[in-house]
């Protein structure tokens, strides 16, 4: 009778916990790095283990590929269920023009509110009130990784900071090493530059140049000094002729570069590689100067779909982002910090631990992209990149064009 009653009991949990039906997913993402797809497979484990069916749509190239692709696909009618975007306002018109599914009503019931830190990455969800994206990660662009291997091998030290990088040099490239390493995809030559700006030159002088938009720091002596460094970087990466960011982080990991200043998403890389932060690699939050990052990141947007049932599953698949074991399962595969400070994340290796540190500190800034109009960042982001491919524009060429566009900027 005993026996009877529980296994009726148990029949009974198990018909109430199995989801009525398998619901596909497709979602869209620019995950294709080893490391990136590492991490993007633990998302499609955890939403898979909820009956239903994550149904990949990456998308290769970089973000800037990507997203114009995302876009079109869901103005021109044929949305996908889920699409990744940055934190910020990258989907912002699509959430004015009704496109995208108001998530409020579930993180409300679950308390997101309560949940994620910091409090803007919610923030660059919310319109008018109402919630539309989940926030699954913050990422810092603020860091130099070191292959311990090629410094080794130059016969000196592990540098802990720019300067002594910039130092290395000649030994490295005595030893056949190329010092940085630098992708030729745009982007990543306005990245590096950012990071000198903020890292070289402190918070004020980052606020000041892309916040206040201040002619006079952008022309002054401390801003000379990051150009003086740029030139440095331009330097110390010739040679290295790669496209893609995860392509220069591998001539990291196999020691025939020295550095590479990325986006912490680097570290996907080295993990894939089998690589230990600490031993095998070295990482510098703000080149060892200004310890800062960017709670930068992605995020998580569901479109409006005409489908009850696919409704339904993308509530399942928002929620299933957010949950705690999802998100250490997947950031620490993508080199990412959880948007949750609820979770444990003991398994977090030395580089990792350093970027809680300073986000537990509060040195953190806001995204270049917050704080400049896009037409305004896309003149500094080309000056960069111009720098860095012509070596016979000087560092003081460069600092005054810089300076002009800063004095006309919004
Ligand atoms: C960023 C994104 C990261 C990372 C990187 C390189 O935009 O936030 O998750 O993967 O691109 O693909």
């Amino acid at each position: 009778m005993r026996y009877h009653l529980m296994t009726a009991a148990f029949a009974a949990s198990v018909a109430f916990a199995a989801p009525a039906a398998a619901t596909d997913l497709e979602v869209t993402h620019w995950w294709t790095s080893g490391g990136e797809a590492a991490a993007v497979a633990e998302l499609a484990k955890a939403f898979d283990a909820t009956g239903n069916k994550w149904v990949d749509g990456a998308i290769a190239g970089s973000g800037g590929t990507a997203r114009p692709i995302m876009i079109s696909r869901i103005t021109g009618g044929d949305p996908m269920a889920a699409t990744q975007f940055n934190h910020g306002r990258q989907a912002e018109e699509l959430v004015q023009s009704g496109l995208m599914r108001d998530l409020t009503d579930i993180a409300e019931k679950e308390g997101w509110k309560d949940i994620v830190r910091p409090s803007s990455l919610l923030d660059s969800c919310t319109l008018d009130g109402k919630i539309y994206c989940v926030p699954v990660n913050i990422h810092s662009q603020q860091w130099l990784w070191l292959s311990n291997a090629a410094f080794e091998k130059a016969g000196v030290a592990v540098p802990t900071n720019w300067d002594e990088f910039v130092a290395a040099a000649p030994a490295l490239e005595k030893a056949g090493i190329t010092p940085l390493a630098l992708g030729q995809q745009p982007w990543q030559a306005s990245l590096a530059f950012q990071v000198l700006v903020v890292a070289l030159g402190g918070t004020d002088l980052y606020n000041k140049v892309y916040g206040e938009k201040d002619a006079d720091a952008a022309a002054g002596p401390e801003m000379a000094t990051v150009f003086k460094a740029a030139d440095d970087a331009r330097r110390m990466a010739k040679g290295s002729n790669v496209q893609d960011w995860n392509q220069a982080t591998n001539l990291v990991i196999s020691g025939q570069a020295a550095g590479q200043i990325m986006g912490d998403w680097a570290q996907g890389e080295f993990a894939v590689a089998g690589k230990v932060a600490g031993t095998d690699y070295s990482c510098l939050p703000g080149l060892g100067v200004n310890e800062v990052i960017q709670t930068g990141g992605d995020a998580f947007y569901f479109p409006v779909l005409k489908d009850a049932e696919k409704s339904a599953a993308q509530d399942v698949l928002a929620s299933t982002m957010l949950a705690p074991a999802t998100q250490v399962a997947f950031n620490l595969k993508k080199g990412s910090l959880p948007v949750r400070g609820d979770v444990d994340i003991t398994a977090a290796n030395d580089c990792m631990k350093k970027g809680l540190d300073i986000l537990a500190k509060g040195n953190v800034i806001q995204s270049p992209d917050q704080l400049m109009s896009a037409d305004s960042l896309t003149q500094v982001n080309d000056l960069f990149v111009q720098f860095f491919n012509t070596p016979s524009m000087t560092a003081e060429d460069a600092q005054k064009t810089f300076a002009e566009i800063v004095a006309a900027a919004d």
